[in-house]
């Protein structure tokens, strides 16, 4: 896979970039925890990507996905008729990933009777797979990434505390989007440019308006929300301009008290773009392109947010 562009300027994502750069030469164990869609895979790769293990293979395992019995035989192997069902000899995400990286994802999830041998592993850098009596050595190196709380995890004793020191050796957290939104325009036109030369349209534009809707949106999706939005109304579109109806940012998923707000923000920015409109919604003077949305699409977001043209307007002229 080519080494994926990680994008972003604000000062909190290259305070990431440097210390991507400054781990990927080391051996030591990573551990990278944010919030969902954050990019915690994506800075798994491009460690990877940046570190001497480069040409090996960079093997992932996520923890929450695998049915815990069956994640020991995944991470270690087997031997032939170590357990039933077990017909042939299995190489584990260990072997396989010999002299490059395993990338252990949501590793909060791995059960507590298993800690004890990743533990082992990452110390003595030898494992044996299930039902069989040979040591095997190992040189890999792990990357751990999680969206849960593994201090608390610890506290509540969920977590064994010598493995989390181990894996904590070197912690990167990633910030969440709304708190780097100065990245959200770069980030959003990336998307768009991708997208669109993947399904052969030429949309080249993010009016203000629109920006102005992404960049005030809480994200709880993070990046891969933003992707998934921007990827959806660039199918949508129709012209060379990326419009906000295909962008359904008050989502009915989103039904915490955020999501009034995020409606009343909403609200107040349309009548604020209607009232320097002078309550024209459509033509080249019309708040509907202020907005950087078709003038239908304005119409019903008024109806469907109860907005009136005010007849009593204070301060307006
Ligand atoms: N800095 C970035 N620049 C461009 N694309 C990014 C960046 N960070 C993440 N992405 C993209 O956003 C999407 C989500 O990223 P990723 O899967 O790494 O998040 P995650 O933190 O692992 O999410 P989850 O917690 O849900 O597993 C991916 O498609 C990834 O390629
Ligand atoms: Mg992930």
């Amino acid at each position: 896979m080519a080494a994926m562009e990680l994008i972003g300027s604000t000062s909190k994502f290259r305070a990431v970039l440097d210390l991507i750069n400054m781990v990927a030469p080391i051996d030591s164990t990573v551990l990278i925890q944010g919030e969902t869609g954050t990019g915690k895979e994506a800075v798994a790769r491009a460690i990877h990507d940046a570190s001497p293990r480069r040409q090996n293979r960079f093997v992932t395992l996520n923890c929450a996905a695998i049915p815990s019995a069956l994640l020991e035989s995944e991470l270690f192997g087997h031997e032939r008729g170590a357990f039933t069902g077990a017909v042939t000899q299995t190489a584990g995400r260990f072997q396989t990933a010999d002299r490059g990286t395993l990338f252990l994802d949501e590793i909060g999830d791995l059960p507590l009777e298993l800690q004890p041998k990743l533990l082992r592993v990452l110390q003595e850098k030898e494992f044996e797979r299930l039902g069989g009596g040979r040591t095997i050595q190992t040189d890999v190196r792990v990357i751990t990434a999680t969206n849960r709380d593994l201090v608390r995890m610890v506290e509540e004793r969920k977590f064994r505390a010598d493995l989390f020191y181990r894996l904590d050796v070197l912690p990167i957290t990633l910030p969440p989007l709304r708190e780097r939104e100065d990245d959200i325009p770069l980030l959003a036109e990336h998307f768009m440019r991708r997208f669109a030369q993947r399904l052969g349209k030429s949309i080249d534009f993010i009016p203000d308006g629109v920006m102005r809707e992404l960049k005030r949106y809480h994200w709880p999706g993070n990046i891969r929300e933003l992707q998934n939005v921007i990827e959806r109304s660039v199918i949508l579109a129709n012209g060379p301009a990326l419009h906000l109806q295909a962008i359904r940012l008050d989502s009915p998923k989103a039904v915490s008290p955020s999501s009034s707000t995020l409606i009343e923000a909403q609200r107040a920015h349309i009548v604020a773009a209607l009232r320097k409109k002078n309550w024209v919604v459509s033509g080249p003077r019309g708040a509907a392109i202020e907005l950087g949305v078709r003038r239908s699409t304005l119409m019903a977001m008024m109806q469907r947010l109860k907005i009136q043209r005010e007849t009593s307007p204070e301060g307006a002229a």
